[in-house]
């Protein structure tokens, strides 16, 4: 019985309290007592600690103690290894965390960091990435678990009988996450019991690591993260702030706020792995694929794996007889890549929907139209058919909403006076996936429930989502249900990660609605709180490995300053299948926020590294550019009313990702359709194009 809460443009429940600022960010909790810890990195690439000389840090005016290996308190080798931090004297990446001065103020903490005097053996250092590296090797598997490598049919025989053929390479660089609010934790030891309130994408996890980290009960670690200002991945599990200030407040024996300084993001929290991409595309002379290859370079650290999957997705995405992708990596003297929005399917499409576009060209065929042309109802790589595939659906929509009919493919066929305009087109998916949650559901005697479930809402209205499911599946209205989230005493729940939240929460929420229902079988208020519990382990577990995936179409218009090369967006516009949508406003904002990331990725984006200190150059957002309200007139995101019954019990897809996939292709695409001018290196930055009307 819906009351009809899911669909419905409900605003976000913490609104209020985020607009007044009483809505409570990891440091921001009160806390007797509280010290500030601030973080010391290294100020070499690769080497070790010979001396650490205290004296005048622990003289400044503040300071209570300098924590670093020589003094930490000792932790268990945890799942993470770059995770021991302050553990052993050695150096395996610049700005990696050595110390952490704490101080009864964060200016006393930040002072006493700059009086600590470090000597370090240093050796030489490799940390760029290049396609001949001597180090390139084949990783046993890419993120999360699938095959390195794939092959059907017979790729080079495929490609070398083609009459149509596209061998090309596509680089992008690093990418750093930037949540606008950094990585931070306030952490409090009593009674042997530890108490973190950290910025993360899931409680949970975080929970386990420090678990294993400090060898104690999970029961005796409790995480709150009630309010978290963005991630894009880079807290999809614990990181450095929470395992520093959990050392220090245990050094210390006080409480320790640390936050990480908008410098300190960058690198060690992680960042998009750069790739250097080889596509080659064969097909008929009416646009059919014949042979895919898709090869893929990115990076690790020394510290641990991290193996981006950045062509798997091509291995789903159209169809052809002939198929090949490979990943190779290289473990460079860097801070272990992470994620960030769309890991792999982000860089991978930007890859192949250009090459789709520069294979359109050479075709003589629409670029729409290629793509419908090589659309394929079973998944070409694990050969059975998508529980849902509504690509050629998006691409119409988006072609009638764009009004792209008409489009003339000659380059450089429209100008506006300085400016040379241009249109582009690109195909984006993202896997629908769930993980198992547990939820629980309490009837109260006044007719209201509450529902709980350690659920994290890093922004993207979740909390607002879960609740108008729980009401739902309750079958009341949403104003009696009072939802509790953000909390590690809450019951288990999936991180906000790999567009999954949603799907994996609402589904324990739903069956721990169910089950309360059958303990009220006649519908009215109990006498006494009555819960239901509900563990959807075994059957996410349970179900079958179909192919599920949501998928988009992404539209550009772009205008290029024939003289300078500068590009304005006039307008982008994607249309989205992501299954059910909970919540208009809401989803809205994050598939625009992953169009717009899209953007910056195309035109901004880029971390510059110097080998000779094997660091970022531009490690700031006043260096580091991101898109601004200047670069685009207007970003409109559409969905489909998709119904997709082999997906979950709410029936969603998960948007946090699926908007940045293909974002920055279509905008490459449309700037080489207005200017004639391919740039396969992202970002297309002015400099690249000055003068563009004489470089065609
Ligand atoms: Mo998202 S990069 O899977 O948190």
């Amino acid at each position: 019985m819906s009351t009809g809460a899911v669909g419905r443009a409900y605003p976000r429940l913490e609104g209020p309290a985020k607009v007044t600022g009483t809505a409570r960010y990891a440091v921001e909790y009160p806390m007797d007592g509280v010290t500030y810890g601030w973080a010391v990195p290294s100020a070499v690439v690769r080497g070790r600690i010979t001396r650490i000389d205290t004296t005048e840090a622990l003289a400044s005016p503040g300071v209570l103690a300098v924590v670093h290996h020589g003094n930490a308190p000792r932790m268990a080798p945890g799942p993470q290894p770059e995770l021991r931090l302050l553990q052993e004297p050695t150096v395996h990446y610049r700005g990696q965390y050595v110390a952490v001065v704490v101080a009864t103020t964060l200016e006393a903490a930040r002072e006493g960091a700059r009086l600590v005097r470090i000597d370090y053996d240093s050796g030489p250092h490799s940390t760029v990435l290049t396609e001949d590296h001597p180090g390139l090797y084949k990783p046993d598997q890419v993120n999360p678990s699938y095959p390195t490598d794939t092959a059907e049919g017979d790729f080079d025989a495929g490609y070398a009988a083609a009459p149509v053929r596209v061998d090309v390479t596509y680089r992008t660089p690093a990418y750093h996450n930037n949540p606008m609010e950094p990585h931070a934790t306030t952490a409090q030891w009593h009674d042997g019991r530890l108490l973190v309130h950290d910025s993360t994408q899931g409680a949970t996890p975080v929970r386990a690591t420090l678990a294993e980290l400090f060898e104690l009960p999970p029961e005796s670690i409790r995480v709150v993260a009630e309010h978290v200002g963005g991630g894009f991945g880079s807290k999809g599990y614990a990181k450095a702030s929470v395992v520093l200030a959990a050392l220090a407040a245990r050094h210390v024996e006080r409480p320790v706020k640390l936050a990480l300084t908008r410098q300190q993001l960058f690198g060690p929290v992680g960042y998009r792995t750069p790739t250097i991409q080889r596509i080659r595309l064969a097909a008929d002379t009416d646009g059919r694929l014949t042979a895919i290859c898709h090869d893929a370079i990115g990076q690790t650290s020394t510290i641990r794996e991290f193996a981006e999957q950045t062509a798997v997705y091509t291995r789903s995405m159209y169809a052809a007889p002939h198929r090949r992708t490979t990943h190779r990596l290289v473990r460079l003297d860097v801070p272990t890549p992470f994620w960030m929005r769309a890991p792999g399917e982000c860089p991978g499409a930007y890859a192949l929907e250009s090459a789709m576009d520069e294979l359109a060209i050479a075709v003589g065929i629409d670029p729409v139209e290629l793509r419908v042309r090589n659309d394929t109802a079973v998944d070409p790589d694990q050969g059975r058919p998508f529980t849902s595939r509504n690509l050629v659906a998006c691409l119409r929509e988006g072609a009638e909403r764009f009004g792209w009919a008409g489009r003339d493919p000659s380059l450089r066929s429209r100008r506006d006076g300085r400016w040379l305009i241009g249109t582009g087109v690109a195909g984006s998916s993202y896997p629908a996936r769930a993980r198992p949650s547990s939820a629980t559901a309490t009837a109260r005697p006044d007719g209201s429930f509450l529902v709980q479930i350690n659920a994290t809402d890093i922004g993207t209205g979740a909390r607002t989502a879960i609740w108008q499911v729980a009401a739902d599946a309750l079958g009341v209205p949403p104003e009696r249900v009072e939802i509790r989230i953000g909390d590690s005493e809450l019951p288990a729940a999936a991180l906000a990660g790999g567009s999954m939240g949603t799907a994996s929460w609402s589904w324990a929420v739903i069956r721990a609605a169910q089950a309360l229902r059958e303990k009220l079988p006649d519908g009215g208020p109990p006498t006494g709180e009555v819960t239901a519990e509900a563990d959807t382990t075994e059957e996410v577990g349970g179900q079958p490995a179909l192919p599920r995936y949501a998928y988009g179409a992404q539209f550009v218009e772009v205008r290029v300053d024939a003289d300078t090369g500068e590009v304005r967006l006039n307008r982008m516009l994607g249309v989205f299948a992501a299954g059910r949508v909970v919540n208009p406003t809401t989803a809205r904002s994050q598939l625009i926020g992953g169009m717009t990331m899209g953007l910056s990725m195309a035109l901004h984006e880029e971390g510059l590294l110097d080998e000779r200190y094997g660091d970022w150059v531009n490690h700031d957002l006043a260096t580091y550019h991101i898109t601004s309200c200047a670069d685009v007139e207007s970003i409109e995101a559409y969905w489909l009313d998709e119904r997709d019954d082999k997906l979950n019990p709410a029936g969603v897809k998960g948007i946090g990702e699926i908007g940045i996939v293909g974002a920055a292709a279509a905008v490459a695409n449309a700037v080489h359709h207005a200017t004639g001018v391919r740039i396969r290196e992202l970002p297309i930055r002015l400099d690249k194009l000055i003068g563009v009307s004489d470089l065609a």
